[in-house]
């Protein structure tokens, strides 16, 4: 009888039940739906219980009409046609409220006086509206001027360095949680004596076959000194564990033996053996690295103005002496 409506309940419910499924079950960062893909069945049963719903409700009305003496079947499709012609009627009713507008029948009553070739001016109020709308500024703008003029509430600046502090905070619980989430490019030096202590154990088991105990050398080139054929620095080191060494010199690529949180371990351990000068050591392979990157301490930079900078050399680079020797 009534099919628009019977879809339209149908539709709803779905869209509820997806809601409220999604809402109650815990699925992370995830859909629901596509981590438990068996909510799809359960959602298929629960449509099909509502149309099923649906078709017993609108047989039981066919049914109790055809039981209805014609009279009375008459009353009802009147009650029936009055009920649809309301529907909405309370927003319907809102909406003109909310225009304010006169009827156009009453028109006569605000009609101002001048008349300009015919054309007439009325004088309506404000539509209601407007008005509150109004109000409301006024009522924000009281709220505002206590809050951030009297009582000092954050100004932009502040509010961004907090989001920013957060998201820092958030970053490092990440890291925290993604350690195998690293790279030759994004790995950074561990310091955590945690790490340093998983990292020379890894050394243990697997490198001092070749690297020795103290990473003076043997097989492999000595670790701990100035002198690197791949290159120095947590990153090339972590890329040389990662990838291996050159090919047919007998240092293998270690990533599909070791997860790249246990490289970045025994990287780091690596760079902790830097300088120890081990007795049995082996002479030096390789080029002096110097970490472009590294900070510099005896350059003095003075911010003169927006497009200007001084730079000022404090003393002789450390860099000029190690190239000096190294080359
Ligand atoms: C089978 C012997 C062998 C084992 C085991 C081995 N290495 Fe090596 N390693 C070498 C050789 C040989 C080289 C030189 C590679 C080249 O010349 O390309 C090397 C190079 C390196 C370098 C680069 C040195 C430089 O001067 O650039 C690092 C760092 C390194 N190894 C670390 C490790 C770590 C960490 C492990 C353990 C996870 C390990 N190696 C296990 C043989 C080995």
């Amino acid at each position: 009888m009534k099919t628009t409506a019977s879809y339209l309940r149908v539709i709803g419910f779905a869209i509820l039940a997806f809601f409220l499924l999604e809402l109650t079950i815990d699925s992370g960062e995830q859909w629901a739906i596509v981590k438990h893909p068996i909510i799809w069945a359960v959602l298929g049963m629960l449509i099909l219980f509502a149309i099923a719903l649906e078709i017993v409700a609108s047989a039981l009305q066919r049914i109790l009409f055809g039981g209805l003496n014609p009279e009375a079947q008459e009353r009802y499709i009147a009650a029936e046609k009055a009920r649809e012609e309301n529907r909405f009627g309370w927003f319907k009713r809102k909406y003109k409220e909310m225009l304010g507008a006169k009827p156009m029948e009453k028109e006569q009553e605000i009609v101002l006086d001048h008349n300009y070739d015919g054309i007439r001016e009325l004088d309506n109020s404000l539509p209601p509206w407007w008005v509150y709308m109004f109000y409301a500024t006024i009522i924000f703008a009281a709220v505002y001027l206590v809050r951030y003029e009297i009582f000092d509430g954050r100004d932009q600046t502040e509010e961004y360095e907090i989001e920013v502090a957060q998201a820092k905070i958030e970053m490092e619980e990440y890291k925290k949680n993604n350690k195998d989430l690293i790279d030759a490019n994004t790995v950074e030096l561990l310091t955590d004596a945690g790490d340093i202590e998983a990292g020379k154990s890894i050394f243990v088991a697997n490198c001092v076959a070749c690297h020795k105990d103290s990473g003076g050398g043997g097989i492999g080139p000595n670790l701990t000194d100035d002198y690197w054929i791949l290159g120095g620095g947590i990153k090339n080191i972590f890329h040389t564990v990662s990838e291996g060494g050159r090919a047919g010199k007998g240092m293998i690529a270690w990533k599909t033996d070791l997860k790249p949180s246990e490289m970045a371990q025994v990287a780091s351990y690596v760079m902790t053996l830097h300088g120890t000068n081990p007795l049995d050591g082996k002479e030096p392979e390789g080029d002096v690295w110097v970490d472009e990157n590294a900070p510099v301490d005896n350059v003095e930079v003075k911010v003169i103005d927006s497009t200007k900078i001084e730079i000022k050399m404090t003393d002789e680079p450390v860099i000029d002496d190690l190239q000096a020797e190294g080359k």
